[in-house]
């Protein structure tokens, strides 16, 4: 049987913890990830030039490598370019959204935190998840400034600045009416790469929602119910990222690639 070709994509490193929870679900795929490193960081961009700008990279990435699903592993792109890209693109597409609904369901405070990036944290998709899943509960969203920048950082084998992490998570931490967070939505694909530290420096224990695994699953699902294509010519190798920008060849940043599995590069210049 062939393998299916999965592409997945995101700002940066973030959706690597996707690739991971795929790569674990479906051991026999063949995985190439795309990072969009000339755009990133993606939080602080206006919507409409985002939109626009991850069309047109995803155009790109799918003529190069022909995949039978994509996965969009990043919420800022996922909320608002979802609807556009499967109106461009044939190719079956998985988004990521924050995890309301599972924290609404696992909330006993009714106190829910959503950490997410200042992009997603001021969609009308965000505020439509939480108006339809957690309209009976407290939930304080907050839009972090510098969290998936620290995340790569880490990942680039630097040292986390916890004082300034506590600063990026401190506002989704709250007491009301003698009850306090009890759930925090790790809203961003970045985060999970720093579930130990947030942990280390949060006032006190909650859960934590990473939904990398329930994506996985989903796109074990689609992957199946799509015909796949089989073996072509000259598309990346499994265990390929390919980069936006000639900037992400730093020898730090290819070598963080190659610990998550992917160890090959390619760069297809698509600046800003
Ligand atoms: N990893 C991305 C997300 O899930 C975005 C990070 C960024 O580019 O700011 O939202």
């Amino acid at each position: 049987m062939s393998k299916p070709r999965i592409l997945l994509f995101d700002s940066g490193m973030g959706g690597l913890t996707v690739a991971t929870a795929v790569a674990k679900q479906m051991p026999e795929a063949h995985l190439v990830y795309s990072a969009d490193n000339a755009g990133f960081p993606y939080g602080a961009w206006k919507e409409d030039a985002l939109r626009e700008r991850i069309v047109k990279v995803l155009g790109a990435l799918i003529a190069r490598a022909k995949p039978d699903v994509v996965v969009i592993a990043c919420n800022t792109a996922s909320t608002i370019a979802m609807a556009a890209l499967r109106d461009a693109y044939k190719v079956p597409f998985v988004g990521t959204v924050p995890a309301i609904k599972p924290a609404a369901a696992q909330t006993k405070s009714g106190i829910i935190g959503v950490l997410a990036t200042p992009g997603t944290v001021n969609r009308e998709y965000t505020h439509s998840l939480i108006h339809t899943y957690a309209f009976h509960c407290k939930v304080f969203l907050h839009g972090a400034p510098r969290l998936a920048e620290i995340a790569e950082q880490k990942l680039r084998g630097h040292k986390v600045d916890m004082a300034e992490l506590k600063d990026e998570v401190a506002p989704v931490f709250r007491k009301r009416d003698g009850g306090r967070t009890d759930v925090v939505v790790l809203g961003c694909t970045h985060y999970p790469l720093l579930t130990d530290e947030i942990a280390e420096v949060a006032p006190w224990p909650v859960i934590y929602i990473d939904p990398s695994s329930a994506i996985a699953r989903r796109v074990a699902d689609v992957a199946e119910e799509t015909p796949v294509h089989g073996e072509i010519e000259d598309v990346p190798a499994h265990g390929t990222v390919i980069l936006t920008s000639a900037r992400g060849e730093a020898s730090e940043t290819l070598t963080a690639y190659g610990t998550m599995g992917f160890p090959r590069h390619e760069v297809l210049d698509l600046p800003v």
